[in-house]
């Protein structure tokens, strides 16, 4: 029998990943939990390896992978936990023949549910409301006391009309408000019909929301897709909701318009520059900031860490990773 192969499994994910690549290779794994290796300590460990288990903070660039081609044994499969891949350079890994592959699908409810909650958190200023609470300030109740925004029977503007975005139009309807989206494509009408979303343009979007909730992927083409442009086109009581990837909004512009008044909030659950905030988005009180959690519940992060297992086994096995994104490397 030949040498099993060698998988590396960057950061410390939850126990279901281990047993099931356990039992196909041996497993490396930074077991410390909280720690994320830089770039330089990321590509020393992950030389030598077959597999790596990667997760979306780890910068899988064009040296990283150029390196580990290069390396005995080559890498074959970068198996990310996470819908997004931003994170790596996929057209370089498909150059090289190198797989990449990512879990679609397991967190799409319960990233809509954050989604929804930001955007309700935000709408009606509860983690304000509980901080003024919690600081000993409530002295009894007042006819002006944290009065916010009414979510029910308001317009939703549902940017990027993917599985979370389908599913952040499911939860609106609870709440009888109105589903307006733009996507790169326009849905089939049946499916418009089902989710009752209403295709405009992005400009329109923009002018009739009441909320704009981000749930495009992160590309070329939709880096600063909210800019100072479409932030100045919003209603001044309007809220945007992020839980996408944080560069798809110009952050800096987004300060500029809370400050200038331009939309009355921000609930953001990703930031231009992860794992940094811009200081000024601290300050503000009408801006609800979470640390990039929408997909952490124990459940879906549990799917998540095996359906990327799952990826490498089927590779190891000879079969097709279920969820490759470059399928063409492997003929
Ligand atoms: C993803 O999967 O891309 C999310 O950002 C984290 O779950």
């Amino acid at each position: 029998m030949g040498e099993r192969p060698r998988i590396l499994v960057t950061q410390k994910v939850p126990q279901a990943a281990y047993p099931l690549l356990e039992e196909v290779g041996e497993v490396d794994a930074n077991m410390q939990e909280g720690l994320i290796w830089s770039p330089e300590e990321l590509l020393s460990h992950s030389v030598g390896h077959d597999y790596i288990f990667s997760l979306l903070t780890d910068t899988i660039d064009a040296r990283f992978l150029e390196t580990c081609a290069a390396s005995t044994p080559r890498l074959k499969l970068v198996a990310n936990m996470a819908v997004g891949f931003n994170n790596i350079d996929v057209t370089v890994a498909t150059r090289l023949g190198i797989a990449v592959s990512n879990t679609p699908g397991v967190l799409s409810d319960t990233t809509a549910d954050l989604a929804f909650g930001l955007l309700l958190a935000t709408a009606r200023r509860i983690p304000e409301a509980e901080r003024y609470l919690r600081a000993g300030k409530y002295t009894g109740w007042g006819p002006l006391l944290f009065t916010g925004a009414e979510v029910h029977h308001a317009t939703l503007g549902v940017i990027g009309a993917g599985r979370i975005g389908k599913i952040m139009a499911k939860r609106a309807s609870g709440f009888e408000m109105r589903v307006l989206y733009y996507n790169r494509n326009r849905l089939p009408a049946e499916e418009e019909q089902r989710y009752n979303m209403t295709y405009v343009l992005l400009d329109e979007l923009l002018q009739q929301s009441d909320f704009v909730s981000i749930h495009t992927p992160y590309t070329a083409d939709t880096h600063h897709l909210i800019g100072a442009r479409e932030l100045a086109q919003m209603k001044p009581s309007a809220i945007l909701i992020n839980t996408a990837r944080g560069p798809i909004v110009d952050e800096k512009a987004l300060v500029q318009a809370l400050q200038q008044g331009k939309i009355a909030g921000a609930g953001l659950d990703v930031f231009e520059r992860e794992p940094a905030v811009e200081p000024e988005l601290l300050t503000m009180e009408q801006v609800v900031l979470l640390p990039h959690i929408a997909s952490a519940s124990l459940q879906t992060r549990s799917l998540m860490a095996t359906m990327a297992a799952q990826n490498i086994v089927a590779h190891i096995r000879g079969q097709r990773p279920p969820n490759i994104l470059n399928p063409e490397v492997l003929v």
